[in-house]
């Protein structure tokens, strides 16, 4: 990180607009990631029907490669497969449908995308629901949707990855879990006023806390996991959960395409990145930037063995 882009990243206001953007995307070659480098690659996309993910889908296709929407909503999938081959005629695009929260349909899904030569995972599906709510097996909605269903299709899938050449993970965090501590005591959010925003940033939290012990786990199949911010993005989902932010951050949030950079980047470049990192605009930052929300490495294993369970996956790489 250059000393420009340190002062954008603790100014949270210039680093996360589309100024921060900007003045970044200066820096990088305009052949990085280079034309083509997704030929041959298929990449699932969750929350592809939307915002950020249907950004990342179309620029996976302007790469080269095989994007596989994955939605909960037929039409919606349709709507965006369309809107790329519109402008790529040739375009390989396939549809997956499944609710990333519900375990049994994260395990159909899995199934599914076993039958492709799967290169890529980008987890982006998210919400941010106004009151507590849970997932059809009883866990809060927010930690379903960004940690439990991620982690259950990653794991289904690693044999598979271990296929590709180069197989990458990556979680589309948020800036936002910088304002949350490691919530050890309760991941489901039952204690407290519940407020959307705050579960939200306590399951991205979770995501990147979470990062030593998934690239351990996965390093055996060659993955390299990665999670990241996006930067502020104006997205249907920023108009319906965040409307008061929209408003006044409008004219400084980033594009769809602007908020995919990083994902696709992540995905596509041909250098060798680091596993279980946490990148905003193409770089590694840091963690944490409030001394209130450092946790310790016996509470990242306390939140692995409470969230390995609620997902349903083993355990085993959590060595004390
Ligand atoms: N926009 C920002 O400023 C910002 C900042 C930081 C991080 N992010 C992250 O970026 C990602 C994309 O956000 P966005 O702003 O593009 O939001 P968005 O426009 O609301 O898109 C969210 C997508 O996630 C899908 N989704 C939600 N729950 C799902 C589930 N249970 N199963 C399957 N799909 C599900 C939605 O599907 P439907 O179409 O069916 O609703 C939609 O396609 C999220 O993870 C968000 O937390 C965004």
């Amino acid at each position: 990180m250059n000393a420009l882009d340190t002062v954008l990243d603790r100014s949270v206001i210039g680093g996360y607009s589309r100024l921060g953007y900007a003045a970044r995307a200066r820096r990088w070659s305009a052949k990085d990631p280079r034309p083509g480098s997704l030929a041959d690659r298929t990449v699932a996309v969750t929350g592809a029907t939307s915002g950020i993910g249907a950004a990342i889908a179309a620029g996976v296709v302007e790469l080269g490669g095989q994007a596989i929407l994955v939605g909960r909503d037929r039409d919606r999938a349709d709507a965006v497969r369309a809107s790329i081959r519109s402008r790529h005629s040739n375009a390989k695009v396939e549809i997956e449908l499944a609710d990333v929260s519900d375990p049994a349909q994260v395990t159909t899904l899995a199934e599914q995308l076993a039958g492709y030569e799967i290169d890529s995972l980008i987890h982006n599906a998210g919400v941010m629901p106004p009151e507590r709510t849970e997932s059809v097996d009883g866990h809060e909605l927010s930690l379903a949707t960004h940690v439990l269903g991620p982690l259950r299709l990653t794991d289904l899938l690693v044999e598979r990855l271990a296929h590709s050449v180069d197989p990458r993970v990556i979680f589309m965090s948020s800036g936002g879990m910088y304002t949350a501590a490691l919530p050890t005591d309760d991941i489901e959010y039952r204690s407290g006023r519940y407020r959307g925003a705050r579960a939200y940033a306590r399951s991205k939290r979770i995501q990147t806390a979470l990062l030593p012990i998934l690239a351990d786990r996965w390093a055996s199949a060659g993955v390299m996991v990665a999670a990241m911010h996006p930067g502020w993005v104006d997205t249907p989902g920023v108009a319906d959960s965040l409307p008061g932010f929209k408003t006044v951050a409008g004219p400084l949030l980033r594009s769809a395409e602007e908020g995919a950079d990083t994902a696709l980047w992540l995905t596509a470049t041909s250098e060798t990145l680091p596993s279980g990192r946490f990148w905003h605009d193409r770089e590694i930052r840091p963690l944490h930037y409030l001394p209130g929300t450092r946790f310790s490495e016996a509470d990242r294993r306390a939140i692995w063995r409470t969230v390995s369970a609620a997902a349903g996956v083993g355990e085993e790489l959590d060595k004390p």
